[in-house]
């Protein structure tokens, strides 16, 4: 059957304080995954391009919208000064909706883990039922803290929603719950906003009680029954949102399984929203990949590896090591133990190293870290060796300064390399220098105190101390 389709807008309420989170911070920008939970409820609405998006905000509502503004510029805000419930937040944006017209789904900015194809089938059932609002409910197994569902005698239809609070012990059994999300025919709505009373155990204007004001008037009200219950948990505790934060992860880590990621360990492995993965790429346990990092495929991560906004070419190995903000080229090894601070690019082919540690840093193909070294500052070029205990010294206590080491150069071990400094390509470094001019190419440099050799002189001492 072809449905009518009418013209679609969100609004998303956001601007409750979050009392029971005992935080200083808005609820809806909680992390969950490495976004925030509205983040998530704006990304699943807007999967299904509505024409228009708007969040009620309220409580430290400058942050909510600076953090909308860096997701989305073209989402609207209105603010509710005071909090005086969800049906109070939703005639904030009474004028805006009338302008709007057609169908609202409208959403708590604390639901995470719906999906766009929940929502979809929300609006179907709104649709084919041609009834005035419908809800989307959840079975779970404990209905603690929700709206209950009270259905029509024959179960078919939604009768009421009735708040904990306000709920006999008989309705308190009920196990089918408000999710919190709504598709409503827009006049239909704005019909029963002006009708609301807060005469409930929170002296508040319930969204719920539209339900039965449209009932009331002779429309009808459907309930579209979600099927898979984990969707509907709203964060309103810290519980919540770590149960939300062990959904999301599983949900994200399946989805890169069913793209050719291997997962030794899934539930010991820790992967965010943005973050991309590459075909026949290899994660081993105790391993975190944030913020929008992209693996190429065929790599080899962890165990315990920490990427954040990284970019990782095809088939790098990585093993037990931190990097933020570094590219790393095709082919190279990493760690065991390095740490690639921002700033970091590694070309193809080179290797990192026990304890090395690079920050705002080039290092050519091929080139070689391998230990105990502080790389800052600097230009390493292509095939270039650097030995143990190499040490850029690019600080001076007020500024930084660059370091510039040419092509093909050995730099021995334990050398210091005071910049503003440039060792010429080719060139050779005897170990233990402390290099402050720069270097030609092709030339060696030495800076050491000449060897003294005194022949006997231990067996000498030796005998001296033990003859007393
Ligand atoms: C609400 C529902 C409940 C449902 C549950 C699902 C009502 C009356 N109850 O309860 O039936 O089972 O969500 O998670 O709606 N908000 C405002 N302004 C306000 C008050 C709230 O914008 O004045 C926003 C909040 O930011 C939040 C949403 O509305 O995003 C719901 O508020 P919340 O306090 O979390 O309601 P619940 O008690 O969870
Ligand atoms: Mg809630």
């Amino acid at each position: 059957m072809a449905l009518k389709t009418k013209k679609l807008s969100v609004l998303i309420l956001a601007a409750g304080q979050g009392t029971r989170m005992k935080s200083r911070w808005p609820k809806v920008l909680h992390p969950v995954a490495g976004q925030a939970l509205l983040h998530h409820v704006v990304s699943s609405a807007k999967g299904l391009k509505p024409t228009a998006v708007s969040v009620i905000i309220g409580h430290q509502g400058q942050e909510v919208q600076a953090a909308l503004g860096s997701w989305d510029s073209k989402i609207s805000v209105f603010w509710q000064k005071r909090q005086r419930g969800s049906g109070d937040a939703v005639r904030q944006a009474a004028s805006w909706l009338k302008r709007q017209g057609g169908e609202v789904l409208i959403l708590c900015g604390d639901t995470p883990l719906l999906r766009t194809e929940t929502l979809k089938s929300l609006l179907v059932a709104q649709r084919q039922g041609g009834h005035a609002v419908t809800v989307l409910t959840g079975a779970v197994s404990d209905p603690t803290g929700y709206g209950r569902i009270v259905r029509t005698s024959d179960g078919s239809l939604l009768d009421r929603i009735v708040e904990e609070r306000d709920a006999s012990p008989g309705i308190r059994e009920i196990r089918e719950i408000n999710t919190g999300v709504y598709c409503f025919d827009v006049r239909a709505l704005l019909s029963a906003l002006p009708k609301l009373r807060a005469d409930n155990a929170k002296g508040e204007y319930y969204l719920t009680d539209v339900i039965e004001i449209l009932k009331a008037a002779g429309l009808s009200a459907g309930a579209c029954l979600c099927s898979d219950p984990e969707e509907a948990l709203g964060v309103n505790r810290r519980r919540d949102l770590a149960q939300a934060e062990k959904v999301m992860r599983r949900r994200i880590i399946e989805r890169w399984m069913d793209e050719g990621v291997t997962f030794v360990d899934p539930d010991s492995t820790y992967v965010q929203a943005g973050v991309k993965i590459g075909s026949d790429t290899v994660i081993q346990p105790g391993t975190h990949l944030l913020g929008q990092s992209v693996l190429g495929s065929g790599c080899r991560v962890g165990p315990f590896a920490y990427l954040q906004d990284c970019f990782l070419a095809d088939n790098v190995q990585f093993v037990a090591s931190f990097a933020r903000q570094a590219r790393v080229g095709e082919g190279v090894r990493v760690g065991p133990f390095s740490h690639l601070r921002e700033g970091t690019v590694i070309a193809s082919g080179a290797h990192v190293g026990n304890f090395s540690e690079i920050k705002k840093s080039r290092i050519g193909k091929g080139s070689k870290i391998n230990h105990l070294s502080y790389i800052g500052d600097a230009t390493v070029g292509d095939g270039v060796n650097i030995g143990a205990g190499t040490i850029t010294c690019n600080y001076d206590g007020w500024q930084k300064f660059r370091t510039v080491i040419g092509a093909g150069s050995f730099i021995g071990s334990n050398v210091n390399l005071v910049a503003p400094v440039s060792v010429g390509s080719g060139s050779v470094v005897g170990a233990g220098s402390t290099i402050t001019k720069s270097v030609p190419a092709g030339a060696l440099a030495l800076e050491r105190a000449p060897q003294v050799i005194k022949k006997g002189w231990a067996k000498k001492r030796r005998a001296e101390k033990e003859n007393h």
